[in-house]
């Protein structure tokens, strides 16, 4: 299974950082755009994104726009999407070992290239630890039911 990866006009330049990374790691993944830097909507991207991940057809996304808040806002809206903004490493190694987060975000005028790359590195690693967290991810997918 492949990662699915997209942004906005912000975060495009970081987006093509990542793809250079995750090439060079060998991994597979697909880019829903944008392609360029010409003005656009971030959260066309994240829909587009979180679609590939609810449909199976990918397993896990990365999400970049300038502060990556605007994209998790909106990742978040989709049932069965986890996504965290994150800018440190503490945080996309744990939002994925206790929140089984599927979406990472990223503030392409938050982090430079290098620490993107790391974050990723974790967001990609880690595995969720299950026992006491998945009760808390079935909680979150109960308010995703009643809401
Ligand atoms: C675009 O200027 C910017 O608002 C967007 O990339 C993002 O930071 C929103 O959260």
């Amino acid at each position: 299974m492949k990662l699915v990866i997209g942004s906005d006009h912000a975060g495009f330049p970081l987006k093509e950082e990542i793809k250079k990374h995750l090439d060079e790691r060998g991994l597979e993944y697909e880019d829903v755009g944008t392609y360029d830097t010409k003005s656009c909507d971030y959260p066309v991207y994240a829909e587009k994104l979180c679609g590939k991940i609810t449909s199976g057809e990918c397993y896990r996304g990365i999400l970049c726009c300038g502060t990556g808040i605007g994209m998790s806002i909106c990742a978040n809206k989709v049932n069965g999407i986890r996504a965290a903004a994150c800018s440190d490493c503490f945080s996309a190694k744990f939002t994925r070992a206790h929140n089984d987060a599927n979406v990472l975000c990223l503030g392409a005028r938050v982090v430079g290239a290098g620490l993107a790359d790391e974050l990723v590195d974790l967001f990609i690693d880690t595995e969720f630890e299950g026992g006491r967290h998945q009760r808390r991810v079935d909680l979150i997918t109960e308010i995703e039911k009643k809401n």
